[in-house]
């Protein structure tokens, strides 16, 4: 049966992504446009549960389309977890008289999300935000395009100093269990080996790719390497690289979290629109349990259940069999 909303919360949650000002802007002017009265919450759950939550209007989200991060502030929250912070989150979501919540954030968010709802009778719908890019039901993920941009720009710079001194560099970037951002990352920036959690690649097939390339005059070469490689991160592998190999003049750049800054891109941006009007929607046809995706560029419904339990792997194999190919 249709819940009848009236009022409805949007929170960010668990690691900030680009593109989720333009899904919290898109998600309070959908709610304001149809009727609904909108409200903030601060720092996801942690907010839910310390009750600071803000009524929101149309000008609340002005000028905020360009910028990187959340303004509604975003936490990793722990007490969220257990059941008297939950309880806690419940009693201020009454108070406040919140009939419905949008949740925008990656597993750990959606998973909090589910529970909240199953206990308490909360609607809620989820926008998929997180630069990994590691959730099932959507092709992308808000943040990912933007993050891949950003490291490029970075390895793009890198490679200019690699070549002027003949260098070998180890790039890591993040993705804790998915190489999404690291494969593309390659195939765009010319790197001449990708190391994924996904695959297993030993030091011997590593060392027997860089060696091809310099036995055809390759002067310096990038390796990216996932956050999530299951042999090591970027100091690691440079390590075992110059421990048979000395005469390589190796360096290591941790990428870190400038990857999960800056002005979100035209793609991200439009992403965040769609979904987090899609997600407004949603509540007011009575959705509930639901995250809005992308999928083959049509905004589609799939159960969180779903979207969080899935077993995915989302590295094209196009672009896998490129890194080959493309980089002899
Ligand atoms: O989930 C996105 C992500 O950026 C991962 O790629 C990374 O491992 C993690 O967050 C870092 O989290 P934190 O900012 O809490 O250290």
């Amino acid at each position: 049966m249709n819940k009848q909303i009236k009022n409805i919360a949007v929170l960010t949650s668990g690691g900030d992504a680009p593109g989720m000002n333009a899904a919290i802007r898109a998600v309070v002017r959908t709610g304001i446009y149809n009727g609904l009265n909108v409200f903030g919450v601060i720092q996801g759950y942690q907010g839910l549960i310390t009750n600071n939550i803000k009524p929101m209007d149309a000008r609340s989200v002005s000028n905020i389309l360009h910028l990187g991060g959340t303004i509604l502030k975003t936490a990793r929250c722990l007490e969220f977890k257990t059941e008297e912070g939950m309880a806690k989150a419940y009693q201020h979501v009454k108070e406040n008289n919140i009939d419905a919540l949008v949740t925008i954030g990656g597993d750990g968010t959606f998973t909090g999300a589910k529970i909240f709802s199953e206990r308490y009778g909360i609607n809620v719908i989820g926008i998929p935000g997180t630069i990994d890019n590691d959730l099932a039901g959507s092709d992308f993920t808000l943040g990912y395009d933007t993050a891949i941009n950003t490291v490029l720009d970075a390895v793009d710079k890198i490679r200019d100093t690699a070549d002027a001194h003949d260098r070998l560099f180890f790039i890591e970037v993040m993705g804790r269990n998915s190489g999404c951002i690291a494969l593309r990352s390659a195939i765009a920036s010319g790197a001449e080996v990708v190391l994924l959690p996904e695959q297993e690649t030993t030091i011997d097939d590593l060392i027997k790719k860089l060696e091809l390339g310099a036995s055809t005059k390759k002067s310096s070469s990038i390796v990216i390497v996932s956050e999530g490689h299951k042999k090591g991160g970027a100091f690691e592998m440079a390590r075992q690289v110059n421990e048979r190999f000395k005469h390589y003049d190796t360096k290591v750049t941790i990428l870190g979290h400038l990857q999960r800054g800056g002005s979100p891109s035209s793609f991200d941006r439009i992403l965040g629109s769609r979904l987090g009007f899609a997600a407004v929607n949603a509540l007011i046809a009575g959705e509930t349990e639901k995250m809005a995706g992308l999928i083959g560029n049509e905004v589609k419904l799939t159960s969180i259940h779903d979207a969080i339990t899935t077993q995915i792997n989302k590295l094209e194999p196009d672009l896998l069999e490129m890194t080959e190919v493309l980089s002899i």
